[in-house]
């Protein structure tokens, strides 16, 4: 058996569904992960999805990515335009890193342009809502040996 696909989410992201669903949509965070078991089963993968609003948690997983998957899906959220701590944590990873997003951060507001997540990340998904969730359980599926 391969190893899993973990999928992180940052925080806010439990409260997904009624956060600014003009921006990011009606889908629950359960909806997203029913996708990405989805997506990934259809592909022979399994995953780990798990979501965290503290930064060290997200940094603990990650570390134990390193160990334990066979790719990485992060939808950092915030800390992604803050934390070079979590920036310093992917870095250990020798894993395809998916960044993914459910809106566009390109075409907000200005402080959302730059990730420092972008920096460790093999490729970026981001304005498709839920759907880029399971692009990039797709992607890291096809990129994870
Ligand atoms: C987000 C975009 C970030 O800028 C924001 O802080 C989030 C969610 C997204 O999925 O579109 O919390 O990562």
């Amino acid at each position: 058996m391969s190893k899993p696909i973990y999928v992180l989410s940052g925080p806010n992201l439990n409260l997904l569904g009624v956060r600014e669903p003009e921006i990011y949509g009606k889908e629950t965070l359960d909806d997203v992960r029913t996708r990405c078991e989805r997506r990934a089963g259809a592909l022979g993968r399994v995953i780990v999805f798990r979501q965290s609003n503290h930064e060290g948690e997200l940094i603990d997983w990650v570390q134990e990515a390193r160990l334990e998957a066979c790719a990485l899906v992060i939808n950092p959220a915030g800390y992604g335009h803050t934390s070079v701590a979590l920036l310093d944590a992917l870095k250990t990873l020798d894993i395809p890193v998916i960044e993914c997003h459910l809106s566009n951060p390109a075409a907000r507001e200005a402080f959302r342009r730059e990730t420092y997540v972008s920096l460790a990340a093999t490729g970026v998904v981001s304005g498709f809502g839920g759907a880029s969730y399971e692009l990039a359980v797709e992607a890291a599926a096809g990129l994870a040996r």
